[in-house]
C-alpha cells in the first residue's frame, strides 16, 4: 500500500481520489494550478493525513502519483518531478474543451500514450479515466465484498500495473488488466465501458446534458471484473474524443 498519493489536479476526480485514500490510511498530497492556499478547505475537511502543495512538491512526495487535469493542460505537468514515478492517467481527450490533437483525430496514439511521450522517464498507467467521479466514491467497497467493482487498467508496465492494483484494493476496487497504453483507448469516451455501466439505467426521455445532472447524483451500480472484461473485449475503436453536450463544460461530471 503506497503510504503516500501525490494528486496533481485536485478537482472532481482529484477530491474523490483523496477521499477514499484518506479513509484508506493513505497520506494524500493535493496540488492544483492556483497555489496551495486555493486548497484550504479541502485540506481542512480532509483532516490530518492531506496537505497541499505545488504539482511539482505533490510529484516528489508520492509513492504513486495521480495526473488529473484537464487535457489541454498536459503538457504543463511537472516533468522533471515525476522521473522515476509511477503515474496514474485519468486523462480524456474532450475536444471541444482541449482543443484538436491532431495524433489523437488520427487515431496514431492513445491519450494515455501522449501522457507517456511527454513523460518519458515516467511509468504511465491508465486508470480512474472510465467512471464518474461521484460513483468513483459511492461504489468503493471492502476487499472480498460480494458487490465490489472493478476498474479497467492499461500500461506497459507490469511493476507500475501492478502497483496500480494495490492501490485500487486499498480503495475499494478490483481490477482489470486491460493491457498496454496502445490499448488503453477501449476505456476511452464512447467505448462499452465508459461511465454509464457504473452510473447504471437512467430515466428515460433524459437530453444528455439532463442524462449528466442525473449522473452527478446517482449512486451508481455494481460492474463486477467480469463484466468489465466483457465490455472492454467489446470496443469497438472509433474516432477519438468524447462530445460535449452543449452548455456543459465539463462531460464527465458525472
Ligand atoms: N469528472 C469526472 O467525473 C471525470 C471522470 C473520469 C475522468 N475525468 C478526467 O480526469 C481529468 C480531471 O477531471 P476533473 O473533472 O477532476 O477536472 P476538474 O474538476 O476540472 O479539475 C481539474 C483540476 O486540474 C487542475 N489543473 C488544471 N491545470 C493544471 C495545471 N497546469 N497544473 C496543476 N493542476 C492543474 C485544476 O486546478 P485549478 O482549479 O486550480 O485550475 C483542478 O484542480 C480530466 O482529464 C477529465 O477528462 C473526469
Amino acid at each position: 500500500m503506497p503510504r503516500t498519493l501525490g494528486l496533481i489536479g485536485s478537482g472532481n476526480i482529484g477530491t474523490a481520489l483523496a477521499r477514499l485514500a484518506v479513509a484508506a490510511g493513505v497520506d494524500v498530497v493535493l496540488s492544483n494550478s492556483r497555489g496551495p492556499e486555493t486548497l484550504a478547505g479541502l485540506v481542512a475537511e480532509l483532516g490530518d493525513r492531506a496537505r497541499a502543495a505545488t504539482p511539482a512538491e505533490a510529484a516528489r512526495a508520492g509513492d504513486l502519483v495521480v495526473a488529473t487535469v484537464p487535457l489541454h493542460a498536459y503538457d504543463k505537468l511537472p516533468v522533471d518531478a515525476l522521473a522515476g514515478k509511477t503515474v496514474l492517467d485519468t486523462l480524456n481527450y474532450y475536444p471541444q474543451r482541449d482543443g484538436r490533437i491532431a495524433e489523437l483525430d488520427t487515431n496514431d496514439l492513445t491519450s494515455s500514450a501522449l501522457l507517456q511521450r511527454l513523460l518519458p522517464a515516467s511509468r504511465v498507467v491508465k486508470v480512474f479515466n472510465n467512471i464518474g467521479a461521484h460513483q468513483l466514491f459511492t461504489l468503493a467497497r471492502p476487499a472480498g465484498a460480494p458487490d465490489r467493482s472493478a476498474l479497467p487498467v492499461a500500461g506497459d508496465g507490469p511493476d507500475a500495473k501492478k502497483a496500480t492494483a494495490g492501490l485500487l484494493d486499498v480503495l475499494g476496487w478490483d481490477t482489470v488488466d486491460t493491457g498496454t497504453l496502445t490499448d488503453s483507448w477501449r476505456s476511452e469516451p464512447e467505448t462499452p465501458v465508459y461511465v454509464k455501466p457504473y452510473a447504471g439505467e437512467s430515466p428515460a426521455g433524459l437530453s444528455p446534458a439532463d442524462w449528466f445532472r442525473w449522473a452527478l447524483e446517482t449512486p451508481g451500480v455494481t460492474v463486477p471484473a467480469a463484466r468489465v472484461r466483457e465490455l472492454v473485449d467489446a470496443a469497438v475503436r472509433g474516432p477519438a474524443g468524447g462530445v460535449v453536450p452543449a452548455g456543459f463544460d465539463s462531460p464527465e461530471k458525472a
